[in-house]
């Protein structure tokens, strides 16, 4: 069974993209195969993973509009071999085009879906990098998704409304979009260790949406490397294999496989 992981979260810069291509690599190293999606305009991870955003044709933009007019998809032409041991379908700027499109679109939750249905068994895992809302293509990634990991900045998750993309997560069960959505976990990104208190944390999560959200183990603590690594066009696994940032997604690849 292909397991779908959507990396939502609807703030910006809280570690997204670098925890897709991340997970994809080391999901990749293990021997799985593996597809990150690029579903954000803004094209960050199409970049990290060492491609153009800006010459690269076809896009997953293409296997979009083809399903908003009527057409086949035919996605496998828009999935690229990396340098690293995953396949990615990119993206480009003019996907935000295909937010406004999909409004007036017959079950517009659900493109996403319908587009990767061809090349879903290919996969063991497929991991999709959200942008920063909870708007149409972030809908359409919680559909096609079977979990969710949820990435934030610790200092960030005190702030009100949050973790607001926990209420669309809701919406998309609640509406039988996708009823059995799972929430993978919350994944706790640049942390600075020393006013870290995990134990704190977990309780004001617990307290204000309730029991059962695992928060990953170990948080991922904050490292210029990480940068280093997405101008570099590579993930961290590969950048500096040795080191912290790849031991932390390393394990937290591990935790997934396992379930648990
Ligand atoms: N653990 C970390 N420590 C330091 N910088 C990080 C870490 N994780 C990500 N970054 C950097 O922070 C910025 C935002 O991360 P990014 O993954 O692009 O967030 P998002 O996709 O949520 O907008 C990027 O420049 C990235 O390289
Ligand atoms: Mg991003």
């Amino acid at each position: 069974m292909t397991k779908i992981i959507a990396i939502a979260m609807q703030k910006g810069g809280v570690g997204k993209t670098t925890t897709t291509i991340n997970l994809a690599a080391a999901l990749g190293e293990m021997g799985y195969r593996v597809l990150a999606i690029d579903l954000d305009p803004q094209c960050n991870l199409t970049q990290h993973a060492g491609f153009d955003p800006d010459t690269l044709s076809p896009t997953i933009y293409d296997a979009f509009k083809s399903e908003i007019e009527g057409y086949e998809s035919n996605v496998s032409s828009s999935i690229y071999q990396t340098d690293e041991k995953f396949h990615l379908l990119p993206a480009q700027a003019e996907l935000s085009l295909i937010e406004l499109s999909l409004i007036n679109t017959l079950s517009r939750e659900r493109v996403l879906t319908t587009i990767l249905s061809s090349i879903v068994n290919q996969y063991d895992y497929i991991i999709i990098d959200c942008n920063p809302s909870l708007g149409l293509l972030v809908v359409n990634a919680l559909t096609a998704a079977s979990s969710v990991i949820i990435p934030i900045q610790t200092e960030y998750l005190a702030a009100r409304g949050a973790l607001m993309i926990l209420s669309s997560i809701e919406t998309v069960r609640r509406k039988k979009l996708n009823p059995n959505l799972r929430i993978e976990g919350i994944l706790l990104t640049m942390a600075d260790t020393r006013t870290t208190l995990t134990r704190d944390i977990l309780a004001a999560i617990d307290n204000q949406y309730g029991d059962g959200i695992r928060i990953f183990e170990p948080i991922v603590k904050r490292s210029v490397r990480f940068a280093e690594s997405a101008v570099a066009g590579q993930s961290i696994i590969t950048y500096e294999s040795d080191g912290q940032g790849a031991d932390a997604y390393r394990r937290i690849a591990k935790q997934i496989v396992k379930g648990s």
